[in-house]
């Protein structure tokens, strides 16, 4: 993997910065600014080192068009504040502002580009639209740092083309990302244990295959949880359940049974009869959860067996709450699972945006975990054993 480093003596050179600014907003405002924070490293070596940085990144995914809701402008605010100089935002992506903007940069300054997702050809499959507007960033820098480790599994312009055009190195975020996922899924030391959760069963049907070949055990809590057990023959009320993948998951209990790998389900769920922060909880047994009620977290006894179990791990791999940790009451699950990898003393790494989300929100201390990724889609893609297009192009 190529480093900053091999770029060579950087002062006065325009280096790009692909970053992953993907934050979640609430009325304009960050709620949780963690892959803000995790860019600085990066970002402040390149301006000790003379750079002018010019850092590409996005925001949701406004299909193309500009559109002021999907704005980088909050991100550049608080950017500026984290590393205590302007930021000045491009008004547009490569056009006459960003060559504008870009050109006015001094040694060690610093400016953002406006949404590279307002660009078609950004996300676009054919490989010559991405090619044009990769072009287009390339007139604007001398070199490529790959930073953004949330989009390194997509093939994108800002990701992956325009590696091929500029001299590109990974960033440190990215070299980092890349160690502790590594480390957690090529030679866990083990037992190596996999929690999952979310709400979907159908975005993880990869991880958990390849996770039956190589974890010891496999903890399944969050909205996915409920077909799992329809799987087993139980009612699950209104909860969360994807019909159509019933049969997809009994053929990973039936797996998981074949291999030895110990599938940890809920024994008891905290149900309520609405999704609100103020339904009235109940704690029911896991095959007894009424036609009118949804699980909305695992209950007190699962927490118990969840943490008792990842507590003899020696490495634990974590993505995706156990519940919906947005409201107190059906937080306890997510909490437990945290306290367990917090208190441990094992190789741990939390991945996805949701579950790093709620280990900050529910105000456990980010040191006591081994590593807590920025990536969503891509820490789970490194999980299920994939060729990532971002990383691959950066490898010597
Ligand atoms: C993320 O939030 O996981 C990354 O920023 C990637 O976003 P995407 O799924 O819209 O490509």
């Amino acid at each position: 993997m190529k480093t900053i480093e091999s770029l060579g003596d950087l002062r006065g050179k325009r280096v790009l910065v692909r970053s992953d600014f993907n934050v979640p907003l609430k009325d304009g405002v960050i709620t949780d600014d963690g892959r803000i924070r995790a860019a600085l490293p990066t970002l402040k070596t390149l301006l000790a080192a003379g750079a002018k940085v010019v850092v590409m990144a996005h925001l949701g995914r406004p299909k193309g068009e500009v559109n002021p809701d999907f704005s980088l402008a909050p991100v550049a605010k608080r950017l500026g504040e984290l590393v205590e100089a302007p930021v000045t935002l491009a008004e547009d992506v490569t056009g006459p502002s960003a060559k504008a903007v870009v050109e006015a940069l001094g040694e060690g300054e610093i400016a953002l580009l406006e949404n590279v997702r307002f660009d078609a050809r950004e996300t676009s499959k054919v490989d010559e639209e991405r090619a044009a507007l990769a072009a287009e960033f390339a007139a604007l820098g001398d070199a490529f740092v790959s930073d953004g480790f949330g989009v390194v599994h997509r093939k994108q312009a800002s990701v992956y083309d325009i590696a091929k055009l500029v001299p590109a190195a990974a960033g440190l975020l990215v070299l980092k990302e890349i160690e502790s996922l590594r480390k957690a899924t090529e030679n866990p030391e083990r037992p190596y244990g996999v929690v999952l959760g979310g709400s979907k069963v159908s975005d993880k049907l990869g991880v958990i295959a390849n996770l039956l070949t190589k974890a010891d055990m496999l903890f399944i809590g969050g909205g996915m949880v409920y077909t799992f057990l329809a799987a087993k023959g139980y009612s699950v009320g209104t909860s969360l359940l994807e019909q159509d993948q019933i049969e997809t998951v009994k053929g990973y209990i039936a797996e998981a049974a074949e291999r030895g790998v110990d599938l940890v389900l809920p024994t008891d769920i905290v149900v309520a009869p609405t999704f609100a922060a103020d339904a009235p909880a109940t704690v029911v047994s896991a095959d007894a959860i009424p036609d009118d009620q949804m699980g909305l977290d695992i209950g007190p006894a699962s927490r118990e067996l969840f943490a008792s179990k990842i507590a003899a791990c020696k490495t634990v791999a974590w993505n995706g709450p156990m519940g919906v940790f947005e409201f107190p009451t059906f937080a306890e699950g997510t909490k437990a699972v945290a306290k367990a990898l917090s208190e441990g003393g094992m190789f741990s790494v939390i991945g996805g945006g949701d579950s790093a989300a709620a280990v900050r929100l529910l105000g456990f201390d980010e040191a006591t975990f081994s590593h807590i990724s920025t990536g969503g889609g891509a820490s789970l893609e490194l999980l299920e054993g994939k060729v990532l297009p971002g990383i691959a192009v950066l490898e010597d």
